[in-house]
């Protein structure tokens, strides 16, 4: 009887220790949620173990009581959602929307402030966030931080990059959680380091994996009018607590109820696969807001950008010296650059071979006024995105590129001056739309201008969203380079087609990304959204470009071909020199072939900081595409074409690293092998260090 009674008991302080629950349709994830001595406190749990230990919940407010502690729960409310949505690209053609929700109301009755949290538990993970509901006492008010806690159960692996205001393009870092702080100094200063946050403060999509063999994912969803999170690991109690980025003041956010945070997201598995399939994030943004999206279109591009990257031409029509002390008002009569490429002739020869090679669009770096004052920073706003240097003839450029059935993608520079760009936008988007170009890649090097705000706190997230949603009513899409890392927004957006928010292709030739730099990031980077990588680089020394360049490319030639399947994106970018294209055609016929859309995505192999296989099935069509990223370690891939149509013979075409392949001694060691497959067969392919392979599997 006593045994019974302890039992009872002890089941009721289970029970009051969590008094509200919430299970994932599939029941692997419980999420438990409670009011400990008035403090907000969840806990979850996956397949029967806990992931998250009970983690606080709330914020500090500036001059004002905090909303930490003090609450009380008045009302709970459960329901269930279950949609079906076909997304305007993507890597499956629908995605299904289910899970249960639990909206917990809170009171902190001193001072009379209401604050909700809703929970919503899908079958890969969790998302939450906090909605402050129009009340008298909290109207306007200002977020000292966020005091989100995330607390990890054990030393999990990480793979991260330091915790920075205003760049993500950092090399990550694989290491045991309790090694973060210790290893932060490196980290930052091997890197392209801005405005790093120190301690053991990391990025998210941050990818975690425990000691046994759980996958773990900390990321946001629909970041809208809000800071960007960064998380700060308390080793002591190896809980992660939210860091949102300041503003010029410092500052964290400006908020008027009715508003509500962007969600806090846990995707977790005990395969590493299932976090790459998981559309976790973009089921917790609002469905599309573009009522006829039809306009939006994958891109396949190239562009005179590379020769800029790596130094062999010029952006700048002068050598790159400051108008104000060359004294240049007028450019016609300045002396031009021979390094200056977004000239008319030579842009008409990569329209030709766009044209020739089937690439819908070619970019323009450089086309513009302000790359010399830009340089100089001699200036608060230097571009105005429409005066075209004197050797750039955009009515004559418009003309061929329409001849030639191809179409020509913007650049908007900003230099990271957003007023600038915001008062220039209308005219700017009007010029592009008067001169046929769709799209436009935008960037913000540099300081925000406005001084002091930073490339991830609210006042720039306002920003990069006023672009686009003022770039849709113009019909153009978006690719904006320096700006916030994605969080699901393209389900709203379609017309956001693309970000950099990562170390991209660029760095390959400034120095080189880690060979497994593109096994990490698709579990993490691309949890919110697809990345313009450009890859498509064949050319792996740079001294060829530019003699003053060392820099090589840690990559193999077939595992370039790989990241076209490997890293999603509808905007895939061949990087390379058309003259380098024209020395390995055989190669080149897969950045041809290879789709941009999907009906149907699987994950045949993954582990992050290794190896990931990708096998894809294109929109509308019987074809696969299979690709494989390596890290630096030579290993074979073994994959099943069990997913072929069994009625359907097929062609395989293998792109792959040769035995002595090498990213560093022998990079372009690649071959080509044709072959019958159906399905049920199996594929062993060797993956050289620094390698992978592609495969188009074409019905016959
Ligand atoms: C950095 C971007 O990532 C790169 O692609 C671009 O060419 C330069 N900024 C110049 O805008
Ligand atoms: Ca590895």
């Amino acid at each position: 009887m006593k045994k019974i009674l302890l039992l009872l008991s002890l089941s009721l302080i289970a029970l009051s220790t969590f008094a509200q629950s919430l299970q994932s349709p599939n029941k692997n994830f419980t999420l438990n949620f409670n009011v400990t001595d008035g403090v907000p406190t969840y806990q979850l749990i996956y397949k029967n173990k806990v992931i998250i230990k009970p983690s606080k919940m709330g914020f500090e407010i500036k001059d004002a009581d905090s909303l930490l502690d003090g609450f009380s729960i008045v009302d709970t409310q459960q329901s269930t959602f279950d949609e079906t949505w076909k997304p305007v690209w993507g890597e499956v053609k629908e995605i299904r929307n289910h899970y249960n929700e639990m909206a917990v109301t809170l009171s902190q009755e001193e001072t009379a402030r209401t604050m909700i949290i809703r929970f919503r538990v899908f079958d890969d993970g969790l998302g939450f966030r906090y909605e402050f509901p129009e009340q008298e006492n909290l109207t306007y008010f200002i977020i000292k931080e966020e005091r989100t806690q995330f607390a990890m159960t054990g030393n999990h692996t990480a793979y991260w990059i330091p915790g920075d205001h205003d760049t993500q393009e950092y090399d990550y870092t694989t290491s045991k959680l309790t090694e973060i702080r210790g290893l932060m100094d490196k980290a930052i200063t091997q890197n392209a380091s801005q405005t790093p946050i120190r301690g053991a403060a990391v990025q998210t999509s941050l990818m975690m994996k425990t000691d046994n063999g759980l996958y773990i994912n900390l990321h946001e969803a629909a970041l809208v009018e809000y800071a960007c999170m960064h998380l700060q690991l308390d080793e002591k109690t190896m809980t992660f607590g939210s860091v949102l980025t300041p503003d010029a003041q410092g500052n964290k956010g400006h908020m008027q109820a009715p508003r509500h945070t962007p969600w806090r997201t846990v995707i977790a598995s005990d395969k590493a696969g299932d976090i790459l399939m998981s559309h976790l994030t973009l089921n917790l943004n609002e469905p599309c807001a573009i009522k006829d999206p039809s306009w939006i279109k994958p891109v396949k591009y190239i562009g005179v950008w590379w020769e800029m990257i790596t130094g062999k031409s010029s952006w700048a029509y002068t050598e790159d010296v400051p108008s104000v002390q060359l004294g240049v008002t007028d450019f016609s009569k300045t002396k031009r650059s021979k390094r200056h490429a977004a000239n008319t002739e030579h842009v008409k020869e990569y329209i030709d071979f766009a044209s020739k090679h089937g690439f819908d669009a070619i970019l323009v770096e450089g086309w513009n006024e302000g790359w010399e004052d830009w340089f100089g920073k001699s200036k608060d706003y230097v571009f105005d995105f429409l005066t075209p240097y004197p050797d750039f003839d955009v009515v004559a450029l418009r003309e061929y590129a329409k001849s030639k059935n191809v179409q020509l993608m913007m650049h908007h520079e900003t230099s990271g001056s957003a007023r600038n760009y915001e008062r220039h936008m209308d005219k700017a988007y009007q010029f592009m739309n008067d001169n046929n170009y769709t799209s436009v890649k935008s960037g913000y090097v540099g300081d925000i201008i406005p001084r002091g705000e930073k490339h991830y706190g609210q006042w720039m997230v306002n920003h990069y969203l006023y672009c686009v949603k003022k770039a849709a009513e113009y019909k153009i899409m978006v690719n904006a380079h320096e700006a916030v890392r994605p969080t699901g927004l393209s389900r709203t957006y379609p017309n956001l087609i693309g970000n950099e928010s990562a170390r991209g292709t660029e760095f390959e030739a400034f120095g080189g990304n880690n060979p497994d730099h593109t096994t990490i990031l698709p579990f993490t980077r691309l949890i919110g959204g697809p990345m313009d990588y450009t890859p498509g680089v064949f050319e792996m020394d740079m001294t060829t470009r530019n003699p003053n360049n060392n820099s090589k490319v840690r990559s193999t030639l077939a595992r370039q071909l790989a990241l076209y399947v490997t890293m999603y994106s509808p905007l895939q970018m061949a990087a390379d020199f058309p003259e380098t294209y024209n020395k390995h055609l055989d190669a080149f016929q897969f950045i041809k072939d290879v789709a941009l859309d999907w009906d149907e995505t699987l994950v045949l192999e993954a582990e992050p900081g290794d190896f990931i296989t990708y096998a894809r099935k294109e929109k509308g069509s019987d074809n696969w595409f299979i690709g494989r990223t390596n890290d630096e370690e030579p290993r074979t891939s073994k994959i099943k074409l069990d997913f072929l149509d069994a009625n359907k013979k097929y062609t395989a075409t293998i792109y792959r690293d040769k035995k002595d392949a090498h990213h560093k001694t022998n990079p372009i060691a690649y071959e080509i092998e044709t072959m019958e497959v159906k399905k049920g067969d199996d594929l062993s392919v060797f993956c050289a260090p620094g390698g992978g392979y592609a495969v188009s599997v074409v019905v016959r």
